[in-house]
C-alpha cells in the first residue's frame, strides 16, 4: 500500500507556559529530551544567546530530521545547538560528553524539558500502526532504538489475564476484561495484524450503548498498547530523578504529560522533591530542607484559545520544579 505523507510539522503545546516555567536566559544550557518537531526547542533558542546551548534529543530519526530542518530554516547558528538521536532514558552519559566537548563547566544544565508521548506526524503516519484506521502492521514502536516487542506481538502472544491487567492498568479502560477476552478469541482465527482489525474487535467487545461519546471506542486500548510497547512509564520513572540530579542548583525541570498515569508519576516525584525529608517516627527531625521548590502547585493546562487552535492540547498538563 502506498504510504501517505505524514505532516511535516508538529504544533507544540503550551509554548508560552514552557518558556514561563523553564525561564531560559542568555547563556543558559537547556536540554529538550523530547525534541519532536523542534517547536519548543526553537522557542527556547530564541531566548538563549550565542553563549547559550540547546541540546535536543529524540529517538526517532524522522523527528530529529524534521527538527533539524525547522531550526536550520530559522537560521540559528549551528554552534548554539546539538541534536542527538537517542532514547532519553540513555541520554545522560551522551549528554555529559556533549557538554564537556562544548566546554560547559560544570556539566550541569539550567533546565530540562520533557513533552511526552508521540508527535502528530508519528500518530498520522500509517506505517507506525498507531491508529485504529491503519492497515499497516500493528507496530507502535516510536523508534528503531526500541528493541521491545511490537503491539502485534503483545496482542497475539500475551495471555488474556496479562492483556486485561495491562489494558486496565495503563488506561483505566473499564471494558479491559471483555476486550482481552475478545482479542484472545479473535486470534484463534489467525494473527491480528492491523490497527483496523484490532479496532473492530474492540467495537464488538464494548456494548454499543457504552461506547464513549467523544472518543473512538478503541482510544483507550490503543493508548495502553502504545504505553506498553514504548515502556513509557518505566522510562519516565527513570528520567525524572536522573535529570533532576544533573540540574544545577536553581535549574528547572518542566514536564508536559497527556494522560493520568504519566501525570500521577510526575506529580508524585515533584511533590517528593519539594517536601523536606522526614525520618520515620520516632526518629528526630533532621532539619534537612526540601530539595526543590514546586513552581506549579496545580498542573497548568491550555486555555480555550489553544484548545480551539490545537485540539491535541486538550489533555496536556504541565508541571515544574526548581532545584534548590
Ligand atoms: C510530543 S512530541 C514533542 C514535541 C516537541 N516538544 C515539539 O515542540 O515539537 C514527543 C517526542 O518525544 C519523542 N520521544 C518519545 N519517547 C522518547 C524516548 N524514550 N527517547 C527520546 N525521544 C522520545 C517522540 O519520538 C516524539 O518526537
Amino acid at each position: 500500500m502506498a504510504m501517505e505523507r505524514a505532516p511535516a510539522e508538529h504544533e507544540p503545546v503550551l509554548t508560552k507556559e514552557v518558556l514561563q516555567f523553564l525561564a531560559p536566559k542568555p547563556g543558559d544550557v537547556i536540554v529538550d529530551g523530547t525534541l519532536g518537531g523542534g517547536g519548543h526547542s526553537l522557542a527556547i533558542l530564541r531566548q538563549l544567546d550565542e553563549e547559550g546551548l540547546l541540546v535536543g534529543a529524540d529517538w526517532d530519526p524522522q523527528m530529529l530530521e524534521a527538527a533539524r530542518k525547522r531550526i536550520e530554516a530559522a537560521h540559528v547558528a549551528p554552534t548554539r545547538y546539538r541534536l542527538l538521536l537517542t532514547d532519553h532514558a540513555h541520554l545522560l552519559p551522551v549528554l555529559a560528553e556533549v557538554l564537556a566537548e562544548a566546554g560547559v563547566q560544570p556539566a550541569a544544565p539550567d533546565g530540562f524539558l520533557y513533552d511526552l508521548g508521540p508527535s502528530n506526524p508519528q500518530i498520522l503516519d500509517p506505517a507506525r500502526g498507531l491508529s485504529w484506521e491503519s492497515d499497516e502492521a500493528l507496530d507502535m514502536r516510536l523508534s528503531p532504538q526500541n528493541p521491545g516487542p511490537s503491539a502485534a506481538d503483545i496482542v497475539n502472544e500475551w495471555t488474556e489475564e496479562a492483556l486485561s491487567k495491562m489494558i486496565f492498568g495503563h488506561s483505566d479502560e473499564r471494558w479491559a476484561r471483555r476486550i482481552a477476552a475478545r482479542i484472545v478469541e479473535a486470534r484463534k482465527q489467525g494473527p491480528i495484524r492491523t490497527g483496523r482489525q484490532l479496532a473492530e474487535i474492540v467495537k464488538a467487545a464494548i456494548p454499543r450503548k457504552a461506547w464513549p461519546e467523544k472518543i473512538h471506542p478503541a482510544t483507550r486500548l490503543f493508548l495502553a498498547l502504545r504505553i506498553e510497547v514504548n515502556q513509557e512509564l518505566e522510562r519516565l520513572e527513570r528520567i525524572l530523578p536522573e535529570s533532576f540530579e544533573l540540574l544545577r542548583p536553581g535549574g528547572r525541570l518542566v514536564v508536559i504529560t497527556f494522560h493520568s498515569g504519566e501525570d500521577r508519576r510526575v506529580k508524585d516525584f515533584m511533590k517528593r522533591m519539594a517536601t523536606a525529608p522526614r525520618p520515620p517516627w520516632p526518629l528526630p527531625e533532621t532539619g534537612e530542607p526540601a530539595r526543590a521548590k514546586l513552581l506549579t502547585p496545580k498542573p497548568i493546562g491550555p486555555g480555550e484559545e489553544e484548545i480551539q487552535r490545537n485540539p491535541r492540547s486538550r489533555s496536556a498538563k504541565l508541571r515544574a520544579i526548581q532545584k534548590q
